[in-house]
């Protein structure tokens, strides 16, 4: 239990960290060539485990590494590390590179095997602090690639972009590309403008994010009105309330974007019905009550 705290999933084994050793000719380190996932888990439940899966499955089908394990074979490990883990909540974290090679070479053979790595580390969730002041974003433009729907382990853009936002007295950045916003540096993005709330629709520019489509369902099923449209850069610097959303820092609002207050300056009040429903979800799951 909390004495395997600290071990890390590599291959097949729990290792302590110091021991878990990877080639320095995996071509994740290499190249970045690998993919990941982050599960968050609430009282040793994983959250919208089949979501992230797929998510995976996905992600690894974009970039044509085989799955090394089943679905139940992933289900498992995830099951593992929380056991591993202890009590409390965890955010799990799942990479699959291409493996190592002989040699650097850009192309790769068929016959490699990928390396998985795998480890858990205590979920504390945005502090209360940040969630009565909210955010600080400002606007970038968007350097990553084209296909920002692959999980993808290559997030030096992101880096980046979060170290500019950080540097120009913001703590994080909304992405910006051909007129458009699309997502935080590591989070999906949403407004409130004209009485409703609104995302940008899934493509190449932005992660699918599991939040985000949580939020949607919440939205839908206590009757917000919504729509997936678009957000023109002129439109987010317009909105009465904008957020931020992911697996680990779950829905931060954003109270000021480019030094300008959002709304009144503080949280605003879909904001805080979302976030009742979202804790609420949370609460059922620890509970045992929801299977998602
Ligand atoms: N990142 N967009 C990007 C670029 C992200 O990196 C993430 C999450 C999201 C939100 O996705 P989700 O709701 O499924 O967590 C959107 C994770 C948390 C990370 O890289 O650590």
């Amino acid at each position: 239990m909390t004495d395997r705290v600290g071990e890390v999933y590599l291959n097949g084994r729990f290792l302590p960290l110091s021991e878990a050793h990877v080639s320095v000719m995996d071509r994740g380190f290499l190249f970045g060539d690998g993919v990941y996932e982050v599960i968050p888990a609430f009282g040793g439940h994983p959250f919208r485990l089949q979501h992230h899966l797929a998510r995976l499955r996905a992600s690894l089908a974009a970039v044509r590494i085989a799955s090394p394990m089943d679905e139940a074979g992933w289900r498992r490990l995830v099951n593992d590390l929380l056991d591993h883990a202890g009590a409390g909540d965890h955010s799990i974290y799942l990479q699959v590179t291409r493996g190592a090679d002989g040699r650097r070479d850009h192309s790769y053979p068929s016959d490699l095997k990928p390396t998985v790595l795998a480890m858990s580390r205590p979920l504390t969730g945005p502090s209360p602090e940040l969630l009565t002041k909210g955010l600080k974003a400002c606007t970038l433009e968007d350097i990553r690639w084209a296909r920002c729907d692959i999980k993808s382990t290559s997030l030096l853009a992101n880096i980046m972009l979060l170290q500019q936002a950080k540097e120009a007295g913001a703590e994080d950045a909304i992405l910006v590309r051909n007129g458009l916003a699309l997502e935080g540096t590591a989070s999906s993005l949403f407004i409130v403008r004209n009485g409703a709330l609104r995302t940008p629709p899934k493509g190449p520019f932005i992660l699918p994010g599991i939040t985000r489509d949580l939020v949607l369902e919440l939205a839908a099923a206590h009757g917000m009105a919504f729509e997936v449209e678009d957000i023109t850069a002129a439109e987010l610097a317009d909105a009465d309330e904008i957020w931020l959303t992911s697996s680990t820092r779950e829905i931060v609002p954003v109270t000021f974007l480019d030094s300008t207050p959002v709304g009144q300056g503080k949280p605003g009040r879909a904001w805080n019905r979302m976030n009742a429903w979202y804790q609420d979800s949370k609460i059922r799951l620890r509970m045992g009550l929801s299977a998602c």
